[in-house]
């Protein structure tokens, strides 16, 4: 048994200690918002956050995240209202939408980190999230909007 904080909510997990954490989350776990892309930590659909940093589940173990406090897009706003997801919509960012969980789970990282990303700051910090779609440039004009929304909420 693996005992797992998700979306903080506990759960015993009956699972290999060596099981990626995206087989837990999709098969065992049922939630399936975050994606599979390659397997190999080189697509970032399958992107999470590990005690609030953004890592690949599909090459973490599930023995690693073990009394962690993971986060997986479910989890990243109570109702679809964190500014990232505003303004997602507001630009209607996704295409095909497969790696767009990944995309926003690693965006958040980043307004976390630098509330006010310059265009290289974003490809920087989002080159790791691979769009086969290409919507580079709605999911960069989306997170300078959500950075504004961020700036603005905190003043009022
Ligand atoms: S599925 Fe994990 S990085 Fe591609
Ligand atoms: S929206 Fe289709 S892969 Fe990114």
């Amino acid at each position: 048994m693996v005992s797992l904080t998700i979306n903080g909510v506990q759960r015993q997990i009956d699972a290999d200690p060596d099981m990626p954490l995206l087989w837990v989350i999709r098969d065992i776990l049922g939630m399936t918002g975050t994606k599979f892309g390659c397997g190999v930590a080189q697509c970032g659909a399958c992107t999470v956050h590990l005690n609030g940093e953004a890592v690949r589940s599909c090459v973490t173990k599930v023995s690693r995240a073990a009394g962690q406090q993971i986060t997986t897009i479910e989890g990243l706003s109570v109702n679809n209202n964190h500014v990232l997801q505003k303004a997602w919509v507001e630009f209607d960012v996704p295409q095909c939408g497969y790696c767009q969980s990944g995309q926003l789970m690693s965006a958040a990282v980043l307004l976390r980190e630098n509330p006010n990303p310059t265009d290289q700051d974003i490809d920087d910090a989002m080159s790791g999230n691979i769009c086969r779609c290409g919507t580079y440039p709605r999911i960069r004009a989306a997170i300078h909007q959500a950075a504004k929304m961020q700036q603005e909420g905190a003043k009022s």
